[in-house]
């Protein structure tokens, strides 16, 4: 069933060249972009997926954004996950109904909702991020997505290089700068056959991590990949690669937990 726009709302209106804005509809305002005026009450009340026109009369779809959209679309103070790795990650890291996952750091939270999404409410997150205003910035963004913070989420101020209080963890998602600094904490809080997840923008990042964990033991099946997205422009007659692509963001990291003091590394490539 199609739920009409509702006051208060954020949507997203998309022009003719696709560029995105971004609307919190509120009776009786109006929104001024370069090709014209939206009255807010010509949205409020009608069915998602409608086009408005402005008064010089271009032409706006009207949608509600989508789950990247929401969690990566926000004017932000630090990088999250891109949304061509959030799906990956959830896939490769294997959150699953009902898990038990723990993040650090929080920083937007788009990778804690993504979490939380996976796990569902049967699961639990539980998120430390060391910076106090990141926290309340990620707790906004939870708010304005979620509507609250669920009771399934803890987000906590705490510095995970100093030690996690959680044990009994099925996941654990590392997106900070020296991801090596917690893996004798991750260890200690991962049950055995769980999996450990670390995002390295630098290969340097990756070597450190991986040293670390065959250092510490207890791990098995380190695998790194990245992803380069690519879209296509198909338009007509014209077919064709876009000029430009989402390349290196980040290296996506895993390994699992074992339940024995050494290095479980099986010699042939990749097991995905
Ligand atoms: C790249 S951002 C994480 C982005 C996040 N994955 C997202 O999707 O928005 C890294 C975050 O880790 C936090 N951080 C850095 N060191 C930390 C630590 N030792 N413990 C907890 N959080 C930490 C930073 O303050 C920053 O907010």
């Amino acid at each position: 069933m199609s739920r009409p726009f509702t006051d208060g709302e954020v949507i997203v209106l998309v022009d003719k060249v696709g560029r995105r804005h971004r609307v919190r509809l509120r009776a009786g305002e109006r929104h001024s972009i370069h090709s014209g005026l939206i009255q807010h009450d010509d949205l409020i009340g009608r069915p998602e997926g409608i086009v408005v026109t402005t008064q010089l009369g271009a032409r706006l779809l009207a949608v509600r954004p989508t789950f990247a959209e929401q969690v990566t679309g926000r004017r932000r103070q630090t990088q999250p996950i891109y949304p061509k790795d959030l799906g990956a990650i959830l896939i490769a890291a294997d959150l699953y109904p009902g898990a038990h996952v723990l993040e650090a750091g929080t920083g937007t939270g788009a990778l804690t909702m993504a979490a939380l999404r996976a796990v569902g409410e049967r699961g639990s997150v539980v998120s430390y991020e060391v910076r106090e205003e990141f926290l309340e910035a990620a707790t906004r963004a939870v708010v304005d997505t979620l509507g609250s913070v669920p009771g399934n989420l803890t987000l906590k101020l705490g510095d995970v290089y100093a030690g996690i209080e959680e044990s009994d963890m099925d996941r654990v998602l590392l997106d900070l700068a020296e991801p090596w600094q917690a893996v004798p904490h991750v260890k200690a809080a991962l049950r055995p056959g769980g999996i450990v997840f670390a995002h390295c923008p630098n290969v340097s990042q990756v070597q450190r991590f991986f040293d670390c964990l065959r250092e510490v033991r207890g791990f098995g099946m380190l695998e790194a990949f990245e992803l380069l997205q690519r879209g296509w422009t198909v338009r007509g007659r014209s077919m064709r690669p876009s000029h430009r692509m989402v390349a290196h963001t980040g290296f996506l990291c895993f390994a699992r937990r074992i339940d024995a003091d050494e290095l479980f590394e099986p010699e042939g490539e990749g097991f995905r």
